[in-house]
């Protein structure tokens, strides 16, 4: 396995995925917890220094234990990774002025010869990399060799072939630097590692943590039906069987049939602990006459916790939540001050839950991408469909349903998104497309069918293209998609009588109606 110390770069993870693109299995541990017995006992096969903020010439800046260097083991530095090498092993780090500090996309250059590392690299001449440093190396440490470098970084990729030791200045694991990963391959090749790790492996390691973290007591988990929530049931009931409970809370607000499919499929593939709360009532009870956006949210947020605590008492002495927080919800940095600092955003629907109840978290996906938790579901043995379902949000239809919500205004717009996705499934557009749905627009409008008048509601359709949600394009569909799709709706929902496309982009729109 490989080690990866992290000296508090915004972006030591995305070092972890390129690594477990390559098959590679690799543990990020903060440079605190790494010692010089944390390393003897970890036995890493090759070590990366990640980047990070802090100035190797500050004293009490962050360093590795000095033994990773005599371990035999081949080392790669990156960033301020590349400079602590440097200045350990007696090379000279410059601190950063404005002439040499060097932030965004710069151009490498091949230097002397061409080794191994860079096998696959300066095809074409020059190779893009990110660059983001504000101090530099001014002398590199004796035994090592420039093998490429920039305008603004004269030691950009340097080595020591004997020991395998490398260190670059720019980033390779980011999106900036196109070629990066090719680094990665070549690094982990020189290390030995023949890329057998596999997503089942990952299945196996995160089984093994979670009955670590958990041993015999009891965890509860709010189980949504989406992809993250639905992972991390299965993953935990893996591990620890029947010490979980999972309530799936329906709040009256869930597409057609999407209750009962999400308690089928969780009951008839795994046999967990569930419990469906049926809280319809409830929650449609006190959201009667609301139709601001913002106080839907906040009522049905609340009402979530209450209900959760409610079910979740009954259960006794659970002391863990399990969440399906994802890397990008993680925002891990370590300060200047030197204490890792870790800020979730609050956006999950049992925010505030922990605390409030005394529970510890279990969070087995926080080193997962989306698409990396998509590839755990499947090998956990979720149907594709269920992995590739478009986005739901926390307040359901509620925010579909502009204005005040009724149930009689629930029933035809679960009918008729029902319509919308079939179309949209039938046209074999729904993986291209990254959210979809109807929403109903809080007007009547007049209309004729057959011979007589009608003044029914008005649907807005709405689909999207995006990679995170934060921008979005609306989807362009054919004329006769859309003519298809409104007939098929007027006629298979009754009390629909117009229906309208959002061509509305993200900014200015956004995605929801609310
Ligand atoms: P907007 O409407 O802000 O949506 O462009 C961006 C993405 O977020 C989802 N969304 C929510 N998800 N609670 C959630 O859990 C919410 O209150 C909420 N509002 C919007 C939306 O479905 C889209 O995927």
């Amino acid at each position: 396995r490989l080690l990866i110390i992290d000296f508090g770069s915004q972006v030591t993870q995305l070092i972890a995925r390129r690594l477990r693109e390559l098959n590679v299995y690799c543990e990020i541990h903060p440079y605190q917890n790494v010692t010089d017995d944390f390393l003897a006992g970890f036995a890493p096969k090759a070590i990366i220094f990640s980047g990070g903020p802090d100035s190797v010439m500050r004293d009490g800046s962050p360093r590795p234990p000095q033994s990773a260097y005599t371990l035999g083991v081949p080392i790669l530095g990156i960033c301020y990774g590349q400079q602590v090498m440097m200045h350990d092993l007696g090379g000279r780090v410059e601190a950063g002025e404005h002439a040499t500090a060097e932030f965004g996309r710069a151009y490498v250059a091949p230097a002397s010869d061409h080794p191994d590392f860079l096998t696959g690299w300066f095809l074409d001449g020059k190779e893009q990399v990110w660059m983001s440093h504000g101090d530099h190396v001014a002398e590199i440490a004796p035994g090592f060799q420039v093998y490429g470098t920039s305008p603004g970084a004269p030691f950009a990729i340097t080595a020591d072939l004997s020991r395998n030791f490398y260190a670059v200045q720019f980033h390779p694991e980011v999106h900036h630097t196109p070629n990066g990963a090719t680094l990665y391959e070549n690094f982990v090749r020189l290390a030995g590692f023949t890329g057998d790790w596999t997503m089942g492996a990952y299945r196996e390691e995160m089984i093994a943590k979670i009955r670590e973290q958990v041993g015999s007591k009891k965890v509860i988990c709010a189980l949504s039906g989406g992809v993250d929530s639905s992972v991390t049931g299965i993953l935990l009931h893996e591990a620890i069987g029947d010490q979980l409970t999972c309530v799936f809370v329906d709040h009256g607000l869930l597409r057609l049939n999407e209750a009962e499919q999400v308690v089928q499929m969780f009951r008839d593939n795994y046999n967990l602990n569930l419990i469906h709360a049926d809280e319809s009532d409830l929650f449609l009870g006190q959201l009667e006459g609301v139709s601001d956006p913002e106080t839907k949210r906040k009522i049905i947020g609340k009402l979530f916790i209450d209900v959760f605590q409610k079910y979740a008492d009954q259960i006794e002495d659970a002391e863990f939540l399990a969440q399906g927080t994802l890397y990008p919800d993680v925002i891990e940095s370590v300060s200047f001050s030197g204490g890792p600092s870790v800020t979730i955003k609050s956006h999950h629907n049992v925010g505030g839950l922990p605390e409030k109840m005394g529970l510890k978290l279990v969070e087995p996906l926080r080193e997962l991408f989306k698409d990396e938790v998509r590839a755990l579901g499947h090998e956990l043995g979720l149907p594709a469909s269920f992995i590739g379902r478009h986005p739901f949000p926390g307040p359901g239809l509620a925010i579909r349903c502009p204005g005040e919500i009724t149930r009689d205004k629930l029933d035809i717009l679960r009918k008729a998104d029902a319509v919308y996705i079939d179309q949209i499934r039938k046209h074999g557009l729904y993986d291209e497309i990254w959210q979809a749905f109807a929403a109903i627009l809080p007007m009547r409008t007049v209309g004729v069918m057959g011979d007589g008048r009608t003044y029914d509601y008005a649907l807005a359709l709405r689909a999207v293209t995006s990679v995170d949600g934060m921008t979005a394009d609306y989807y362009p569909f054919t004329h006769d998609f859309l003519s298809e799709t409104s007939t098929r709706i007027i006629n298979e929902v009754k009390g629909v009588n117009r229906v309208f496309y959002d061509c509305t982009s993200k900014p200015p729109g956004t995605i929801e109606l609310e």
